[in-house]
């Protein structure tokens, strides 16, 4: 392991254990005998969770087939429509009157809309796509605020073919459109803005600047209207989505498709600059979603009111917002805003206004709940939760005492789920009426997925062993590759240990043999739980006329986890250009503004600091563990690799006189 991180070591000592009541044991969807029942045979298993969770238009009769690896193919006879099994099933059942979202606007509007609605909505847009000429196997990008017509948009591509790629609202118009070309999309949804922090932010401008960047193949932008800002139009190219669902019929018949069929892409940040966008397909995947909301977030679709709090750019809002919940009928809350506005407290008045029973979060928020203090949460009622999750990076133990404390009442079980947007789906979490849960750790692999701990030789540790968490069975949910770059698929996830799936985390065994993940081992960074890369930010920055050369770390911070803090050598004739704006606090300013329009505003480094040298082994590789111990603010490491030993009393003595 290339880092070893004493904080997250001293976490072995956890010996609190929280076992689930009686009473939620008893009436949990998933019981203890799931994991004998998934080891007696592990492919009929889930064959099984296909058949019950999924309705497929063509029964599958093959389970797995694995010649092909790595990429797997599951259930590849069956065929299947996603929009199909996320909507109409339910209003075929007879719950068309079920509440399917519960929409929350930041400013406070509201709208319910019922398995009915987003029948007749999720139709009328695919009506509407087919009319602007998108067809199955055509890509299309989505760029939208945290509203309703997100997951229509996603559910309206798959009924018909059409592999969606969602591109999070926060991105700039460079991200959106290198993500445009690289997927070749003929077609953008978007909207005027969303409101973000009691004001519209504009979000059409971005797509407009993507557009004219280069030659793409996009004919059409669909536009929905949200804020009523003003907006640049193109006539030809641009459409409003009313007008379009507005002359569309309410009546579209889903395309069934293959199971290996592409539903969507999805671009992550990995150990180069450019994003890779992983591809997920449609039987396997909506397999694994169902099954994991089913068993982990233990639903009853008739009594809960579930509410996920990621945005729909990111997997955690493919898996957990659209493609689970609906398919398992849930009714959930979609909530557009920031947790802080108008007030600290609005997700708890959330909570309370809907009666939520199931709540699904990031660590990262929290930690910041946390530091706004009990007495915010305290002046809610809370009383309706009954389970809570968490996702993106390790919860520290004191943040999952206080979740389940202040939050959950001292009752609701805590899921902690490890995953990742390759994996499609939950991997490693509790059972929450069978696990008695421990603070910080991830436990169990759920029954059908099997993870491993492997040592550098690729030797398998045991209890109280560390190493690098590995993946040795395929699953149903696994990426099917990385869209248009077959090579870095194998190179990235199955080089490292030849033919099995390296995760990029490092993970421990505590003596019980509960699993305990300490991060990641790559050049990979995780910001409040976003995914982002130190060299897509190093790139960034020397693509500035300013720099020379940059090297990125992720620094841990108590509220974000890591956070992003950068080295930059400026060119030798940047001093006169510098000049021109004036002192050092206006270049740090100027790029720190430049990484956030070059990737967007979730990849400003939280600090710059410009250095005459960086420190480099003698084949020239920068060594960034030293830029660490730094950013940390730690007594600089093991120094006698550098090529030049005298360049790291330089940086930290720059370091200390910048704070
Ligand atoms: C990386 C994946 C899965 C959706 C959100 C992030 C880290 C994720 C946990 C957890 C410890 C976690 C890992 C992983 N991670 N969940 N419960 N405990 N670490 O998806 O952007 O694909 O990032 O997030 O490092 O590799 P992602």
């Amino acid at each position: 392991m290339t880092d070893h991180n004493p904080a997250l070591e001293n976490l072995l000592t956890e010996t609190r254990a929280f076992a689930p009541s009686e009473e939620f044991a008893a009436a949990a969807n998933a019981k203890g005998d799931l994991y004998a029942h998934a080891e007696a045979d592990r492919l009929e298993f889930w064959a099984e969770q296909a058949r019950r969770h999924l309705t497929w238009d063509t029964p599958f009769t093959e389970v797995l087939d694995f010649s092909g690896a790595p990429t797997a193919r599951w259930f590849a006879d069956g065929r299947l429509n996603a929009a199909y099994n996320a909507v109409d099933r339910h209003v075929e059942a007879g719950n068309g009157d079920r509440t399917a979202i519960l929409f929350e606007g930041e400013p406070g509007d509201t709208r319910t809309l019922t398995y009915a609605d987003l029948q007749r909505e999720v139709s009328k847009a695919a009506n509407a796509l087919e009319s602007l000429g998108v067809a199955t196997g055509d890509r299309v990008a989505i760029y939208l605020p945290m509203i309703p017509e997100a997951v229509i948009a996603m559910l309206a591509c798959a009924r018909i073919g059409a592999a969606h790629s969602v591109v999070f609202g926060g991105f700039s118009a460079e991200a959106l459109y290198s993500r445009i070309i690289d997927a070749d999309a003929t077609a953008v949804i978007t909207a005027d803005g969303g409101y973000r922090r009691g004001k519209p932010s504009a979000l059409k401008p971005a797509v407009d600047d993507a557009l004219a960047k280069g030659e793409t193949n996009v004919k059409h932008v669909l536009v929905v209207r949200r804020t009523e800002q003003d907006v640049a139009w193109t006539e030809g190219r641009d459409v409003w989505w009313h007008d379009a669902l507005g002359e569309a019929s309410a009546e579209h018949a889903p395309v069934a498709v293959e199971a290996e069929h592409p539903l969507f892409i999805l671009y992550t940040s990995g150990t180069t600059g450019k994003p890779k966008g992983i591809l997920h397909t449609t039987g396997g995947y909506l397999t694994q979603a169902a099954y994991t909301h089913w068993n982990v977030f233990d639903l009853k679709p008739e009594t809960d009111v579930y509410w996920c709090t990621a945005d729909v750019g990111w997997v955690t809002g493919h898996s957990y917002i659209t493609y689970g919940p609906l398919i398992n009928g849930a009714t959930q809350v979609l909530y557009e805003g920031t947790p802080d506005t108008p007030h600290q407290g609005r997700w708890w008045e959330i909570v309370e206004k809907y009666g939520v029973t199931i709540l699904y979060t990031a660590p990262t928020a929290i930690r910041t709940c946390m530091k706004w203090g009990d007495d915010v949460p305290a002046k809610f009622d809370l009383s309706s939760l009954r389970l809570l999750g968490s996702v993106g990076e390790p919860i520290n133990p004191e943040a999952w005492m206080w979740y389940r404390r202040v939050i959950g009442g001292d009752k609701a079980p805590i899921v902690d789920t490890w995953w990742q947007t390759e994996t499609g789906a939950i991997m490693i979490s509790p059972l929450p009426g069978v696990t008695a849960t421990k603070p910080g750790s991830a436990q169990v692999p759920l029954p059908g997925v099997s993870v491993s701990i492997w040592d550098d030789a690729g030797e398998a540790v045991g209890p109280g062993g560390g190493g690098y968490l590995v993946l040795d069975q395929p699953w149903p949910s696994m990426l099917r590759g990385i869209w248009g770059d077959e090579q870095r698929f194998s190179d990235t996830y199955w080089s490292r240990f030849p033919g099995t799936y390296f995760a990029g985390d490092g993970a421990k065994y505590d003596a019980d043999g509960d699993i305990w993940l300490l991060g990641r081992v790559d050049d990979v960074m995780n910001i409040s739980g976003h995914r982002l890369s130190t060299t897509e930010i190093e790139s960034a920055l020397v693509s500035h006329e300013w720099v020379a050369e940059a090297a990125v770390v992720g620094a841990s911070d108590d509220t974000t986890g890591q956070a992003v803090v950068a080295f930059v050598i400026l060119r030798g004739d940047a001093k006169e250009k510098t000049d021109e704006v004036g002192e050092g606090a206006d270049v740090v300013a100027a790029l720190r503004n430049h990484v956030a329009s070059e990737i967007g505003p979730i990849a400003k480094p939280r600090s710059i600091l410009v250095v005459a040298e960086l420190p480099k082994t003698r084949s020239g590789k920068i060594m960034r563990r030293l830029l660490r111990d730094v950013a940390e603010n730690r007594q600089v490491g093991d120094v006698t690799t550098l090529a030049d030993s005298s360049v790291m009393d330089l940086i930290s003595s720059g370091m200390k006189g910048s704070s």
